[in-house]
């Protein structure tokens, strides 16, 4: 059975102080859950890294994970953070290629493709972004541009390695803006998605990948995406940032 994940992107959000704060919450109302079934993931900015992951519960379902990582492990590249020092402060999980990397950073696919390997060979578990922009949903080209992304950023994988990603379809004009796609065209993606690894790797493996929605998910909307049975949780930006909505995410998936 796959693995029901839900993701709290903080972005560029909170300091040390609020991050902490923040995290002590969320650990604190999910630990007074029993039976919980979600595996959750935080990814705090870099520098909270290694303090949230000391308030995590030694084993269960509680993980961090960071927003990037460098396409090298270690080398002259001031200012960037490397998959071996994540791994060191405890992070099991990047996100690479999210939209606002792509977009505002110029990171391309080629770049993209070599980040999941360095990032699998050193322990890390990526969590490998895709989504059309507005002007590619108009046109309808919407499953054909995904597909290409996920060809580009995850077929160089032997089907051991696959096993280890998580994949995320966060449509660009979805991402902050509260509107969302409708559960029927989320359902549709993550089925082209789920049959593009299919076609690739085969059906086993493909049935074993989480495949999450994200862009404007909140408690308000998560369970209409979370019933469809190809989406198993959601990547959360704005909704995470408080303790209160990003619980109601996770119930709403168990
Ligand atoms: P919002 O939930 O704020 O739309 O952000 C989604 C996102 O980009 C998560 O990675």
């Amino acid at each position: 059975m796959r693995s029901k994940i839900v993701v709290a992107n903080w972005k560029m959000n909170k300091d040390l102080h609020e991050g902490l704060q923040l995290a002590a919450r969320v650990i604190q109302m999910l630990g007074n859950r029993a039976n919980r079934s979600a595996q959750v993931i935080l990814l705090p900015p870099f520098i909270h890294l290694d303090a949230i992951r000391k308030l995590l519960p030694k084993s269960g379902s509680l993980h961090v994970g960071a927003q990037d990582c460098h396409v090298h492990a270690y080398g002259a590249f001031t200012g960037e953070v490397s998959a071996p020092m994540l791994r060191s402060v405890g992070a099991t999980f990047v996100l690479i290629g999210h939209s606002e990397r792509r977009q505002h950073l110029g990171e391309h696919s080629a770049l993209l493709t070599q980040k999941v390997t360095t990032a699998l060979l050193h322990g890390l578990r990526p969590i490998f972004c895709c989504g059309e922009s507005q002007q590619v949903r108009t046109a309808g080209h919407q499953e054909s541009f995904v597909q290409k992304q996920l060809a580009a950023g995850l077929f160089h994988l032997s089907a051991g390695q696959i096993a280890q990603v998580i994949i995320a379809y966060e449509p660009i004009w979805a991402i902050g803006t509260g509107s969302t796609p409708i559960p029927t065209q989320v359902q549709a993606m993550h089925y082209a998605i789920r049959s593009t690894i299919a076609s690739r790797y085969g059906e086993e493996v493909s049935q074993n990948i989480p495949i999450l929605y994200g862009g404007s998910c909140n408690a308000e909307n998560a369970l209409c995406f979370f019933v469809c049975p190809d989406v198993d949780g959601g990547l959360i930006g704005k909704a995470s940032l408080e303790a209160v909505s990003f619980v109601s995410i996770v119930d709403a998936l168990e």
